[in-house]
């Protein structure tokens, strides 16, 4: 049983102008303990939308979503309770999320105390101690007793992963996490995320405008590229990013500069909305290798092209 799995999940949103649109399209999705998907794509392609689904922070309209094998929609309250534990948000801002007034010794004893994993002060600053080392803030003394004020974007996002790893969590979602800090800070917060998953088997849904990081982040795991709402190709990420099938994989990639897709561009720059997605599949205005006739009228759905890999598009025909 995968610890995360979603089917067919839609997501509205109500407008009064436009009614309910639509904004996650049918998404599969499966994660195990210890795992991590990436998941790519332009801004405004719902990336968030779905990862605070996925975090229990926002619901969804229609189809599936597992965690440990139940349907997170029928949790009753001490499921409910359980799940929210287990299954954490790390947002892009570092600056919004951490209280100014608190101390950084305060700000991870909180939650510990809140949800009673320490019985004892000495038990209680122990934890504290052991959750800085492991965000790599150290020498911890040089931190315990500082204000958000006092550190850096990339020192509070640590300390935000601190806050969340004291829940013990088994899944957690990481938004933009490192877009809001010092580019030469990025790697390096990027490797503790690493590290905190070989140590404690947390699973990943690593969200990302950037696929230079998203490449980072996602190499030896999985790698989703997303589009007006839905998956387009998913699979081990160097192999997609070596070889993209999907045309707009092999866009966003030509744009990034990131691999040697050379000359593959997109016709025109804009983005469909979300109220008025084109018919067929959703790329057919703007994709160089459009076939007339089918493209436009026939929406390709997610498939297998080789192992654990899945395009969804007409060039590539399921594998048998
Ligand atoms: N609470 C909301 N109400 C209405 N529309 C929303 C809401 N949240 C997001 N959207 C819309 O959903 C789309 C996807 O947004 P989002 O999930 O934030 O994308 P991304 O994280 O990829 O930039 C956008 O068009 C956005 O305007
Ligand atoms: S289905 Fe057609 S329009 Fe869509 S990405 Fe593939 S070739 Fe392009
Ligand atoms: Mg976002």
């Amino acid at each position: 049983m995968a610890l995360v799995e979603i089917r067919g999940l839609v997501k509205s949103f109500h407008n009064r102008k436009s009614g309910d649109v639509q904004i996650l399209r049918s998404i599969d999705l499966a994660l195990d303990a210890s795992q991590t998907i990436c998941v790519v794509g332009e801004s405004g392609c719902g990336k968030t939308t779905l990862g605070k689904i996925l975090a229990g922070l926002q619901t969804y309209n229609g189809g599936s979503f597992l965690y440990k094998g139940q349907e997170v929609s029928k949790l009753d309250k001490q499921q409910w309770k359980a799940f929210r534990t287990d299954v954490q948000m790390i947002h892009q801002n570092p600056y919004e999320s951490l209280n100014p007034t608190q101390m950084v010794f305060d700000m991870i004893a909180a939650p510990l105390k809140r949800h009673k994993k320490a019985t004892n002060f000495t038990s209680l600053y122990e934890q504290v101690i052991k959750l800085l080392e492991m965000v790599g803030l150290t020498p911890v003394e040089d931190f315990i007793d500082k204000y958000p004020a006092n550190l850096s974007g990339g020192q509070r996002q640590r300390v935000s992963i601190a806050r969340v790893l004291s829940m013990d969590p088994k899944f957690i979602v990481v938004d933009e996490a490192t877009s809001m800090i010092d580019t030469s800070m990025r790697i390096s917060l990027l490797q503790t995320l690493k590290e905190i998953q070989e140590k404690m088997g947390v699973a990943y849904l690593y969200i990302t405008h950037d696929l230079a990081l998203g490449r980072y982040f996602a190499w030896g795991q999985r790698l989703a590229v997303m589009y007006l709402g839905q998956i387009v190709e998913i699979g081990p990420a160097e192999r997609v990013l070596s070889d993209p099938h999907h045309p707009y994989t092999k866009a966003i990639l030509a744009a990034g500069k990131v691999e040697e897709v050379d000359g593959y561009e997109l016709k025109g720059v804009e983005i469909p909305s979300f109220r008025h997605i084109p018919s067929g599949c959703s790329l057919s205005p703007r994709c160089p290798q459009a076939i007339a006739g089918l493209c436009e009228n026939v929406t390709p759905t997610l498939r297998t092209v080789s192992d654990s890999w899945q395009v969804s598009c007409h060039l590539y025909q399921e594998q048998s």
